[in-house]
């Protein structure tokens, strides 16, 4: 999704907003363009592609003076990648330019309206009305005239302005789109994104929904929707620099897939107590869990696969029903909520608008609400009644690797400490506890059991279509295993439920089509076993996911990947992690650009 950074201070802006920029390319973007204010002079530099492009135009901005500015990377919404459309845009009278993240769902109406009063449109896009708006509203007071142009915008917005009769400033809004200050010495800063900002200062503000931002190089002011100044402190980020870089790396989701066993470690430490799993973020008693009808988990993508493999431990220890729900199909479903419901919505990067809008769902029906969260502050983060962040470090490549193994932790963890309040383990608890304290070693051995998955690569990855299946928790790692494949690889990729296979989708199997098995559960192995048969005795060449030494399975698979023992109720964490180092390498195979594939973006902040 688009990205904003802005900066002022007593360095030549351009050079830094270019750095901003491409950090926050990870985030997925078609367009890209900057604003630098010299004197009383604003100009602007766009282009379409890379951010390479426009470092090239600006000659790393050394051809663009001036010590404050906005930049921003489009994915195009409205309106398609051209220069016109990409931001920042001008004011007519080219005293103003914007950035915009988000969406304003009014702008036909203001178009109208705007186009009536005089005001000339040079885009297809909704964020030019706002600009004019400011236009309009600017009577001396550049806080005013923000105020009034975000009282007349309907959507969601992070916005970076900048004003030629306000040397040295530069101002920003939020409303349900992250944005974050940046306090420096001497310099301030805002994005959207911490990874933009990591590298010139560690002190963050998170702006709130209706908050607003006036920085200059001495100050940085946050003001509500009165004009009135509120007083926010900054909040210092503990992880380094090198976290957000490549590290020696081809790829982010290589080095993200290595950094599984330290993130799940992170996840997990903090939250051992004298041997037992405790979570000070809740404040359930027993009583409060009693009263607890259903769960519902919430999410979208690989964050609702979490759901989908971390239910069976929450229903296996807790003994309370669990539904797993799209967020996108939630909020639009009249759901069965009310205050019996205990809601846990998942997210990585706590910005995604599907999830957001099926929590504020739920909590107006009356749910208890949990959010899973990787980025401290994120919107998602501040709404629910708790937050559980999964302390996972950033996370660059679209593909979510350790995002994922983090919110399954996070859901074992749930499980074991949820069902030893209800009092159902006290005599397996310590047992429980040492299966979660044995992830991160057993996530290691999944990475360095399967060499062989470059090999298998080469293999497979000229196939036309790759069906994963598997049975429980192993059908929730197929469908997480079937999209990153898909995702980075772009091979057509499906998962199914092993058993249901004869009900349909055994009609495509013919001669040599690749199947990859998950048999990572011995109560059901022999299950599986027999759909493996089925499937082989229709010509199809199986790569089966299972333990080192599962003869049954060895004998009859074409292939293999492997996991060591270990209790399928704590699998997911650690099968999918060959999963992801095979779709890894097919992707790499495929020539793909594996952290950045086409059409996605890290953070899907519109519906
Ligand atoms: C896939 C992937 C997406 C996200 C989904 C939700 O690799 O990363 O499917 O899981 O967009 O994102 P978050 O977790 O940020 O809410």
């Amino acid at each position: 999704m688009c990205g904003i950074v802005g900066f002022t201070g007593k360095h030549n802006a351009a050079p830094i907003l270019l750095e901003g920029l491409k950090k926050l390319e990870y985030r997925g973007y078609d367009s890209a363009g900057i604003a630098v204010m010299n004197g009383s002079e604003i100009s602007v530099d766009k282009v379409t592609g890379r951010i390479s492009n426009l470092c090239e135009k600006t000659r790393d901005g050394g051809a663009v003076p001036g010590l404050c500015g906005i930049g921003h990377t489009r994915w195009a919404t409205h309106g398609a990648p051209t220069e016109e459309n990409a931001h920042p845009h001008l004011s007519n009278d080219g005293r103003f330019a914007v950035v915009h993240n988000g969406i304003i769902e009014n702008y036909l109406a203001l178009r109208e309206e705007l186009t009536e009063a005089g005001y000339r449109f040079e885009s297809e896009t909704d964020t030019e009305v706002i600009v004019h708006l400011i236009e309009m509203y600017y009577k001396g007071s550049m806080r005013e005239a923000l105020i009034n142009t975000a009282n007349r915008l309907h959507g969601s917005y992070a916005l970076g302005v900048i004003c030629s009769e306000d040397p040295g400033k530069i101002y920003a809004a939020r409303e349900a789109s992250p944005l974050i200050l940046g306090v420096g010495p001497e310099e301030n800063f805002f994005a959207s994104d911490v990874t933009a900002l990591v590298n010139n200062t560690r002190n963050m503000i998170y702006l709130e929904d209706g908050e607003f931002a006036e920085l200059s190089p001495d100050a940085a002011r946050v003001f509500d929707v009165t004009g009135q100044d509120i007083r926010k402190s900054p909040v210092r980020i503990t992880w380094d620099v090198q976290a957000a870089e490549k590290g020696g790396y081809d790829h982010f989701m290589l080095k993200e897939i290595m950094e599984q066993p330290g993130a799940v470690k992170a996840t997990i430490a903090p939250r051992i107590k004298d041997g037992r799993v405790f979570f000070e973020e809740l404040s359930f008693s027993r009583p409060d869990l009693q009263n607890i009808r259903k769960i519902i988990i919430t999410a979208c993508g690989s964050a609702y696969h979490a759901g989908c493999a971390g239910r069976y431990a929450l229903e296996k220890l807790c003994r309370i029903p669990v539904e797993i729900e799209l967020a996108s199909e939630l909020r639009y479903s009249d759901p069965l909520i009310d205050e019996h419901t205990l809601v846990i919505v998942i997210s990585q990067s706590g910005e995604t608008a599907d999830t957001i809008a099926a929590l504020k769902e739920c909590r107006e029906r009356g749910a208890k609400t949990i959010a899973i969260v990787n980025v401290v502050g994120s919107t998602i983060a501040s709404l629910a009644d708790s937050t559980i962040y999964t302390w996972a470090g950033p996370e660059i490549a679209v593909a979510t690797t350790k995002g994922y193994t983090t919110q399954i932790t996070i859901l074992y963890m749930l499980a074991v400490y949820f069902s030893s309040i209800l009092g159902y383990i006290a005599g397996a608890e310590v047992a429980y506890t040492d299966e979660i304290q044995q992830l991160p070693s057993r996530i290691q051995q999944a990475i360095d059991l399967n060499p062989s998955a470059e090999a298998l690569a080469k293999k497979y990855h000229r196939s036309k279509a790759l069906f994963f299946i598997g049975r429980n928790t192993d059908y929730a790692v197929a469908l997480e295993g079937a999209l990153k494949m898909k995702e980075i690889s772009y091979v057509h990729s499906e998962a199914y439920a092993a058993g249901e296979l004869k009900h349909g989708t055994i009609a495509l199997i013919e001669e040599k089509q690749p199947v990859i098995a998950l048999c990572c559960n011995h109560a059901i192995m022999e299950k599986t076993l027999s759909n493996i048969v089925e499937v082989k005795s229709r010509g199809a060449k199986v790569l089966a996911l299972t333990f080192r030494n599962n003869q049954k399975i060895l004998s009859v698979a074409d292939d293999l990947l492997f996991i060591p023992d270990v209790d399928a109720v704590f699998s997911a964490a650690i099968e999918i992690v060959p999963l992801q180092l095979l779709a890894y390498y097919v992707a790499r195979e495929n020539g793909c650009d594996i952290d950045k594939p086409k059409n996605l973006a890290k953070s899907v902040t519109v519906e």
